[in-house]
């Protein structure tokens, strides 16, 4: 199966399901009402990304083109004795497009830049368009943060070719920003600068062409009050939202207020 070239022109909004919903008869409801709002929007992409189990029944719900089915994470083989994991060639076979690694929650229990890199690689040979999280604990005053920011990025795309470079978005998610423990969201100004640094990063590796071209999205305490002005304001393409996207309604309405922004 080939892979599905990432939209360049598109707002693209994931939703990060967690380990929710409870039931996979609310994920297909919450599923299908996304997709019925999603399916007809011409300027944004939705990707959904549910817990693994449910992505087979939902993926069976897509007929578009514009509501993709994602993965939370994926392992950094493509089969073996690994208990409890899914491969990226498994969930190519299942119907994922997109397949997020390196999230917050995920580095919490032990991920580290070096398994991010292998995971990157196995999902590209997958054709898999690949979203890697990166995010700051703190902000400190000196900008170290900046620092681990920069590692993340090279550590994680280490190997990766500029060829391969057009299939990864990055999801710039400061930790303090996400879940339910959040602060705060971080602001569009802030978030801008930071944007413009992972940029110059970016560049640095694959060259200005191809940094141009790769798709930076913000996550942390996106809802439908600031969704739009992370689009407008801080420089990215697209968002990664966690406990707004598992309402139906209030996720729609943040889709229906992309497309027409
Ligand atoms: P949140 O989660 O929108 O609930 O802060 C974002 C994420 O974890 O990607």
């Amino acid at each position: 199966m080939v892979g599905k070239r990432i939209p360049k022109q598109k707002k693209i909004i994931v939703a990060n399901w967690k380990m929710n919903p409870l039931s996979l008869r609310e994920a297909m409801s919450t599923f299908s009402a996304i997709k019925k709002t999603g399916s007809v929007l011409r300027n944004v992409q939705t990707v959904v990304c549910p817990p693994s189990l449910y992505i087979i029944p939902l993926r069976e719900k897509i007929s578009g083109r514009r509501v993709f089915v994602g993965a939370q994470d994926i392992h950094y083989e493509n089969s073996g004795a690994f208990t409890g994991e899914v491969s990226a060639g498994q969930m190519k076979k299942a119907g994922v497009q997109y397949a997020i690694v390196g999230h917050s929650e995920r580095r919490a229990s032990g991920e580290t830049n070096e398994s991010i890199n292998k995971k990157i690689k196995i999902g590209l040979g997958e054709k898999l368009n690949m979203i890697l999280c990166i995010g700051e604990l703190v902000r400190d005053e000196q900008a170290e943060y900046l620092d681990f920011l920069r590692r993340e990025i090279v550590e994680a795309l280490d190997g990766v070719s500029r060829r391969d470079a057009g299939q990864i978005l990055v999801a710039y998610e400061p930790i303090w920003a996400v879940g339910r423990n959040a602060r705060r969201a971080d602001t569009p100004a802030d978030t801008q600068e930071t944007v413009l640094f992972i940029r110059k990063v970016l560049m640095e590796i694959f060259g200005e062409t191809f940094a141009l071209n790769m798709p930076i999205l913000y996550g942390g305490s996106v809802d439908k009050n600031n969704a739009v002005d992370f689009l407008k304001d801080a420089g990215v393409q697209g968002l990664l939202i966690g406990r707004a996207s598992l309402d139906a309604a209030h996720f729609s309405s943040i889709l229906r207020d992309v497309e027409d922004m």
